[in-house]
């Protein structure tokens, strides 16, 4: 179950038989490889050195470890740059974006998806069929560093396609964005320029056809890549590394072309750039918040349909983040065990080796930089192994009672629109995420539409677009479900539906929205009736027949209840939020268990895992079958028990 990211290109090829078994000796057994390694591959149009793969390939698969090979796409060499500039990505300023980094290649670049599939059909030929090749990586990270828009003519030439083919006539088109206003109406699609650069905020409709345009390009990118693997290699996973706290594309649409989603695990760089208070930040900075990995776990095992990896865990410090401390002793081990709780197949840590040269030299690696001999990192992750090995396999993974609907549309949605600068989709999931992780929960995450059977108790922390089939959905769940803010605020032309929001779930709410406030930092407004807290940063003004279970000081209604579906019409503070969950998870009947801040559960098949984040230690509940540490967890530490 455990994994290492490596690079052979980086070392004298005298050490990898070394580094092969040391890996296997710690209880390694997947390594992923060649992800950048492009320029070392082709070093010249049609020059290939594929010895060097060849026999780092060999080596590992000798040594018994399995190889998951990364295609070089998000490094294109420079012979290939200076032959084609037109792949080089451009920002919103209108400024190419220079060669000497990585991810410089626009996905609307015809060229560069031609040359792509030539050289991931190269790869896919020579060792798609080579036992020790157990699956493939695409790419590295789309999107990374703010490349999945891009504002140059090719972009411009595939947009205008896009439109061509979405609208067929101007007339629709004009129609849909609401061209009237200001003037902007246009007589052909060549007239249609990117909504940027311009003298005030461009039309909304627009950026946001933009936005699913871009997706839409990242996912046929990949869909590229994957189907020509799948000729070639049959028989291998194909997976992606996404991010975290990254939506600028729809990843449930992407991974529908994967067999396994795999994700990037940073916490602690994934907590300094979280917007948390100021205490949070402080108290979470060495051992990061104790929602961040498992968010995305949770995220990812939905966006891979039940299956997925972490595809790189941090290992120590790493260098991107704005400060970058050394995780506490034990944290290694710690988020290692918490992502296998959450069903993660694989944990595969970055890097093997850290690099003494270039832009990560002060990224840790499991390995001392430029040395054999393991870092602190490296230390924990072998007794890992040593554990994994005790515990044997670990059973199947079921599904959690409690399911959030997580849209990509929605965080586009609220960026183009934000109305109050503080409205974070990111940051509203995300916190209730913990409200019900705090009561001893596991979650699920799943696209809008989804078939809901079976949850007890469902999320929607904000989705302004309600199309029919989550309509549908919503209709047919047995859950008590409860809609966040703007919820139904839009139609899928950005406009305000007809009869206000929220829209197609009028009926099912019993209630329409008449007005919305944003609130600036310090304006907050008093909730109080069955649950108790404060609104900030947003309200809404509601009209409705249905049951209301928490009132505005004013009187109007906060928290609305009309039989299974409930709509709270603002953004709670914590109190707010904690007891509205609360309050809901009564109803479900379902047991809680009420935790710290600091603690967190997470059942695996008939084990329960218990995660201690602070600085004391937590009593598990009595007369507990102890699988695997004691009755009192320390800090950073870690206790399982058969239920
Ligand atoms: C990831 C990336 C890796 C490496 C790592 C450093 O975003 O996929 O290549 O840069 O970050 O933390």
């Amino acid at each position: 179950m455990l994994g290492v990211c490596y690079y052979p290109e980086h070392w004298p090829e005298a050490w990898w038989p070394d580094d092969a078994l040391r890996m296997r000796d710690m209880g390694i057994s997947f390594v992923r490889i060649g992800e950048f390694a492009w320029s070392k591959l082709e070093p010249k149009r049609g020059v290939y050195e594929w010895g060097w793969l060849d026999r780092a390939i060999e080596v590992l698969g000798k040594a018994g470890l399995k190889v998951v090979l990364g295609t070089p796409t998000a490094t294109p060499p420079k012979w290939l740059m200076d032959e084609y500039p037109e792949i080089a990505p451009v920002d919103e300023q209108g400024n190419t974006r220079g060669f000497g980094s990585r991810r410089h290649y626009t996905f609307s670049s015809e060229v560069y998806h031609a040359e792509s599939a030539r050289i991931v059909e190269m790869l896919a030929k020579r060792y798609g069929n080579n036992p020790a090749i157990a699956g493939w990586q695409t790419d590295n990270e789309y999107g990374c560093h703010l490349t999945v828009l891009s504002w140059g003519k090719q972009d411009l030439n595939a947009f205008q396609n896009y439109l061509r083919k979405t609208y067929q006539t101007t007339d629709q088109l004009n129609e849909a964005w609401g061209n009237v206003f200001w003037s902007m109406d246009v007589n052909s699609f060549q007239e249609i320029s990117l909504p940027i650069l311009t003298v005030t905020e461009t039309n909304p409709a627009a950026r946001l056809d933009f936005w699913r345009f871009q997706s839409g390009q990242v996912v046929a990118y990949d869909k590229m890549q994957c189907d020509v693997i799948r000729k070639h290699s049959p028989g291998r996973f194909i997976t992606h590394n996404f991010m975290g706290f990254f939506n600028e594309f729809d990843h449930w649409k992407l991974a529908e072309n994967l067999d396994i989603a795999s994700w990037d695990s940073y916490p602690v760089g994934f907590t300094q750039q979280f917007p948390f208070s100021d205490e949070e930040h402080v108290k979470w900075a060495t051992t990061a918040h104790p929602d961040i990995a498992s968010f995305h776990h949770d995220l990812y095992r939905g966006v891979g349909g039940g299956r997925f990896w972490v595809m790189e865990q941090q290992p120590g410090p790493v260098n991107w983040a704005p400060w970058n401390p050394v995780p506490k002793p034990g944290m290694i081990r710690l988020w290692t065990w918490e992502a296998l709780a959450h069903g993660a197949e694989v944990v595969s840590y970055f890097r093997w080796r850290q690099a003494p040269f270039a832009q990560e030299q002060m990224h840790a690696g499991l390995n001392m930089p430029g040395l054999s001999e393991l870092s602190v990192g490296g230390q924990e992750a072998t007794a890992v192994g040593v554990e994994l090995k005790q515990l044997g396999t670990l059973p199947a993974f079921q599904q959690a009672p409690v399911a959030i609907v997580y849209d990509y549309e929605a965080s586009w949605i609220t960026r183009i629109q934000p109305q109050g600068q503080d409205f974070r989709y990111h940051e509203l999931v995300f916190r209730w995420y913990e409200a019900v992780r705090r009561l001893g929960l596991d979650v699920d995450f799943v696209p809008p539409g989804h078939d809901l059977k079976n949850y007890k108790l469902v999320l929607v922390p904000s989705l302004p677009l309600v199309s029919d089939q989550a309509l549908e959905a919503f209709k047919r769940a047995e859950a008590i479900i409860i809609y966040g803010p703007r919820t139904g605020s839009k139609t899928r032309n950005f406009a305000i539906p007809e009869g206000l929001a929220p829209g197609p779930l009028r009926n099912l709410l019993g209630l329409r929205v008449t007005q919305v406030s944003s609130l600036p930092p310090g304006v907050v407004e008093q909730v109080d009736g069955k649950i108790s807290g404060t609104a900030e940063r947003w309200r809404e003004y509601v009209e409705t027949n249905s049951k209301v279970l928490a009132r505005f000081e004013n009187n109007d209604a906060a928290l609305i209840q009309n039989n299974n579906h409930i709509y709270l019409s603002c953004w709670p503070d914590e109190t707010l939020l904690h007891a509205t969950m609360e309050l809901l998870v009564k109803k479900t009947k379902l047991n809680i268990t009420k935790l710290p801040p600091h603690i967190r559960l997470r059942k695996r098949g008939d084990l329960t895992f218990v995660f201690n984040y602070g600085t004391k230690s937590w009593a598990i509940p009595k007369g507990k079958k102890l699988v695997m540490g004691g009755p009192k967890v320390p800090p950073q530490g870690l206790t399982i028990w058969r239920n």
